[in-house]
């Protein structure tokens, strides 16, 4: 099939290139001309595991291309996938001044029958209101789909070539067999194509985030329970896990959700709950609980240095908002690590990838290491804030030797308490008994 994808982002970029590896001519479109000029050399903007050498294969087999040109894209494609960003608007809302600016675009350029698909997360109604764009713009015939995605960063080639399961909302039929058979490769393990209005797929992707972010808030509430009652919440999750009715799962307690999805499409749904008045107060204690989480880790070391952080070294391990990723959209190690420069720390920060990403956000205020130890130099504390592999092992004693104190404060409870203690630290994680060296 033909097909183009607007918006290169973690998503579109993504999914362009896996259709493109099954077999399809895909265009990747995107307003941003440094991207596209940088993909066109074989650069790859965002850091995705595996997305490089994919990219590389399909340009070479001349399936994938990419150009800043929408019209002509959208001559030359039967499919055109809406994938741009929809960040938070001022109310809370999604921003949809993209997607409504690239369906009059795509209305314009119509040569015709397109299946115009909305992949962008984008609030119920949103269908409609791209089929309304897109008729006020041209006479030939067109399909709107809703078809969300449900990738992970990180993970998102795998997540995408293996989907629990597709997301079809639509109202004709021949948009739904051409959007079966553009999946078919996706989805012959059994995993479902479902297929079900468009304002259901939209409410679909709200609510697996809703949920998803609902779990992680829980778990942290809890945490903090533990914190305060003597209870290791490590304990507690997994005996709470292993009940089959509730899994073990995005049941990890930490420094709050962050990323570019969750805390954006969970202030969404509030606000659709807010416009029809229907009640949200679960999806606020959500929000609320992740806002004041996110500041956990930052209150634990303000109490353990008695309020005094003027003058200290603080060394920060991990920046991106989960492993695996460059991206630093809403990650908790913003929050952190702005509340440490507020107070007067000194801040040394490691990440393996996302170093760049830092610098465009702190600039010349934070201290870049490129090797995990060499952050450590001096440092009167170190916090652990993405779970990266690489930390879950480290050479404790090198740590030691390093830091000025030997201070860990744990954001992602990776270190076992009674290791922590033989190996001479103060420990401090989340919903955990805290280690104190005498
Ligand atoms: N990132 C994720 O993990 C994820 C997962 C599932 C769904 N989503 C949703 O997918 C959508 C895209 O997310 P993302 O993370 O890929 O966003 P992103 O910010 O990484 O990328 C969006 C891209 O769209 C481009 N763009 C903006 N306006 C444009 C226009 N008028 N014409 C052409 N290109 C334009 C931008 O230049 C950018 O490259 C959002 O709605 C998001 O909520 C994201």
């Amino acid at each position: 099939m033909k097909l183009c994808v607007v918006g290169t982002g973690y998503v579109g970029l993504v999914a362009g290139t896996c259709f493109a590896e099954s077999g399809n001519d895909v265009i990747c479109v995107d307003v941003d001309a440094g991207k596209i000029g940088a993909l066109q050399h074989g650069e790859v903007p965002i850091y995705e595991p595996g997305l490089e050498e994919l990219i590389k294969r399909n340009v070479s087999q001349k399936r994938l291309t990419f150009q800043t040109d929408l019209p002509d894209a959208v001559r030359r494609s039967d499919i055109c996938f809406i994938a741009v960003g929809t960040p938070q608007g001022t109310n809370g809302e999604a921003d949809l001044s993209a997607v409504m600016a690239v369906a009059g675009a795509i209305g314009d350029a119509m040569n015709g029958y397109k299946v115009i698909v909305d992949k962008s997360t984008v609030p119920v109604g949103t269908a409609a209101r791209v089929s309304e764009a897109v008729r006020g713009r041209t006479a030939h015939p067109f399909d709107v789909v809703s078809n969300p995605e449900f990738l992970k960063e990180g993970a998102a080639i795998e997540d995408f070539q293996k989907p629990d399961r597709v997301v079809i909302g639509h109202t004709g039929e021949r948009a739904r067999r051409i959007m079966e058979e553009l999946y078919k490769p996706f989805v012959r393990t059994g995993n479902p194509i479902l297929f079900m209005s468009p304002e259901s797929a939209e409410m679909t992707k709200y609510a697996a985030n809703a949920m998803l972010a609902a779990r992680i808030s829980l778990i942290n509430e809890i945490a903090n329970l533990c914190d305060a009652m003597g209870s290791d919440v490590e304990d507690v999750r997994r005996g709470v896990g292993l009940d089959r009715r509730i899994g073990s799962a995005f049941l990890f307690p930490g420094v709050g959700y962050g990323g570019s999805c969750f805390p954006k499409d969970v202030k969404a749904l509030i606000t659709m709950a807010d416009t029809h008045d229907v009640p949200s107060d679960v999806l606020r204690a959500v929000d609320q609980i992740n806002s004041a989480q996110k500041r956990l880790l930052f209150e634990k070391v303000l109490r353990h240095f008695d309020g005094r952080l003027r003058g200290r070294c603080i060394a920060v391990w991990g920046l991106s908002f989960k492993p695996r990723t460059d991206d630093m959209r809403e990650a908790p190690s913003v929050t952190i690590i702005e509340a440490l420069l507020g107070a007067g720390a000194q801040v040394q920060a490691h990440d393996p990838v996302a170093l760049d990403a830092a610098r465009r956000l702190f600039g010349d205020r934070i201290h870049y290491f490129d090797v995990s130890y060499d952050a450590l130099k001096g440092a009167d504390a170190v916090l652990i804030v993405t779970e990266w592999p690489e930390f879950k092992q480290p050479d404790f004693p090198r740590m030691k030797e390093l830091m000025r104190q030997p201070v860990i404060f744990d954001g992602r409870n990776l270190y076992e308490l009674a290791a922590m203690r033989a190996l001479g630290f103060t420990y401090c994680a989340v919903g955990r008994p805290p280690v104190r060296q005498q």
